[in-house]
């Protein structure tokens, strides 16, 4: 079969970094109470964490987890979160205006993601806190036993340290609704000093600061040539935060989605412009190590619903002093993915994948519950969202080495972007196992597209492929839902897939991610 889209010359980009398959958990509306963590429910183990949850994150892939926020964790007293259960303070938490029981903390955490198989990537409080309450904590936490925080550690029953490498200095403190939120030269000086003193404690971690919360703040490049430029010499990451959703979705707008249908290309944008002021600052610094990205928030998230709520609780609250409600564990941020957001998410990985040379660490937002691929219902089961999928195939089946190709297709016309490849694509190969993965989408929210992938550039790849799997996310009603009601709604079919030569060819329906894995 001649496909109308050629997708050829598959130019080495990088070795896959496994933490580009990471996620976040924050203390956040059912996240953690309800999600990860609900004593009373009947799959609970011994601490207290749902099995079923755990089950399917396992099933996604995970390898590395962000926590505990997030806007959350600028004004978190880490230390809340340790000692006894029934001593621990109950709090206020300002971002999302909840009551914090504290019955998680760091050992829990630390608990779970050993039963989960996952590295923790853990943030510090730079808005009420900073460089003390860091040192502190990376004591408590890392510190060989002998010393006060480590001895507090041991008797709180882990006697081991837990060697967390990845700390992110804070959280988006480029955003005015951060707690302590600051200006470019005060975050520049507060990280510069944080990370400097960090490293003084401890040799071999790796510091992440806070870059830009989305490419449209009005700091943006700024923020990163003036945080990066000071502090170059104590960083190995910078974060880049980006959130996408279809700003149609009320009337079901066909312009919208195809504009959604295209938001890769603003992840890309991103990316380019952090990796250029990263080498700006490596170069006024006369260094040779480059600053890599920590893509650690990226996502299908409706915030224009979350703004809504937050706007009529701000208006309520602005009827004159009052006590507000601080509910626990609220329901927030639970968005319910279409068959569309699963392929705009498929498409964002191949692209975090595309560029995995300059992005060497990333956290698909969030884990459980909140905008999450994994949703729980309280006291009833857990199941996969549609952007379950793609992320599991990628985590579970992208190794090796990428491969960007070059791509020639049918263009989508879009006003953000102007004229964009319908069809987009990655490839993965592991020379060593000979197992290879394609992951490519259709973004064309109308056509199908013919598609021909030319693997003949890969190394050592022998002969004619062998495909070994395949499966398409499409669904001809691109609004539909997986439900607690109807878990399986939209599930991945097979895909058909034809080898001529060196060359596979398959036809994509409009709206679609599709995988093929071969030998
Ligand atoms: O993931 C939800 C929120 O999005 C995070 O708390 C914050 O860092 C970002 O603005």
């Amino acid at each position: 079969i001649m496909g109308n889209v050629t997708i050829a010359h598959l130019i080495p980009v990088a070795d896959v970094p496994p933490r580009l398959f990471g996620s976040f958990v924050e203390h956040l509306g059912r996240c953690v109470y309800g999600g990860i963590y609900e004593p009373d429910h009947p799959s609970a183990d011994g601490d207290g964490f749902r099995t079923d949850v755990l089950d399917l994150v396992k099933e996604l892939g995970v390898t590395c987890v962000r926590y505990p926020g997030g806007n959350f964790v600028s004004n978190y007293n880490w230390e809340d979160g340790i000692g006894p259960r029934d001593e621990r303070p109950v709090r206020r938490d300002l971002a999302w205006h909840q009551t914090e029981t504290n019955e998680m903390g760091i050992d829990d955490f630390y608990r779970w993601s050993r039963k989960a198989g996952t590295e923790i990537m853990l943030a510090v409080n730079m808005g009420t806190r900073g460089l003390k309450a860091a040192l502190d904590e990376l004591e408590y936490v890392n510190g060989a036993p002998g010393t006060a925080w480590a001895d507090r550690r041991v008797a709180n029953g882990i006697p081991e340290p837990m060697d967390i490498r990845m700390w992110c200095i804070g959280n988006e403190m480029d955003g005015p609704w951060q707690v302590g939120h600051m200006s470019p030269e005060e975050y520049a000086d507060a990280v510069e000093k944080t990370a400097h003193a960090m490293k003084l404690a401890e040799s071999g971690l790796e510091l992440v600061a806070c870059g830009s919360s989305s490419a449209h703040m009005p700091t943006f490049g700024t923020w990163e040539r003036t945080v990066l430029t000071r502090a170059y010499e104590h960083l190995d990451f910078v974060s880049a935060h980006a959130y996408y959703f279809d700003h149609g979705h009320k009337t079901r707008d066909a312009k919208a989605m195809q504009e959604f249908l295209a938001s890769a290309e603003d992840m890309t944008g991103f990316i380019d412009t952090v990796a250029a002021c990263a080498d700006e600052a490596r170069e006024a610094n006369h260094g040779e190590r480059d600053i890599a990205l920590s893509f650690d928030e990226w996502g299908v998230w409706y915030s224009d619903r979350w703004n809504e709520q937050e706007a009529a609780w701000k208006a309520a609250a602005s009827q004159g002093l009052h006590h507000e409600p601080w509910p626990k564990a609220p329901h927030l941020l639970e968005d319910v993915y279409t068959a569309a957001d699963a392929v705009v998410e498929g498409s964002l990985m191949i692209t975090l994948l595309r560029h995995c040379d300059r992005v060497r660490s990333a956290s698909r937002a969030q884990l459980v519950n909140v905008i999450a691929p994994i949703m729980a219902e309280p006291d009833g089961p857990a199941w996969r969202q549609t952007t379950f999928y793609p992320f599991a195939e990628a985590a579970r089946h992208a190794r090796g080495d990428a491969y960007a190709p070059a791509i020639d297709s049918p263009v989508i016309r879009t006003e953000t972007y102007g004229d964009v490849p319908a069809v987009d694509a990655v490839v993965t190969w592991d020379r060593t196992a000979r197992e290879g993965l394609v992951l490519v989408v259709n973004r064309d929210a109308e056509h199908a597209h013919d598609v021909a992938i030319d693997l003949s550039s890969l190394p050592d790849a022998g002969d004619a492929p062998t495909v070994t799997h395949t499966q398409v996310l499409h669904d001809d009603d691109i609004y539909r839902t997986n439900t607690a009601q109807e878990p399986d709604a939209v599930t991945p079919r097979p895909l058909a897939a034809a080898v001529d030569g060196r060359s596979v060819s398959t036809s994509l329906p409009p709206v679609s991610w599709a995988a093929i894995r071969f030998t």
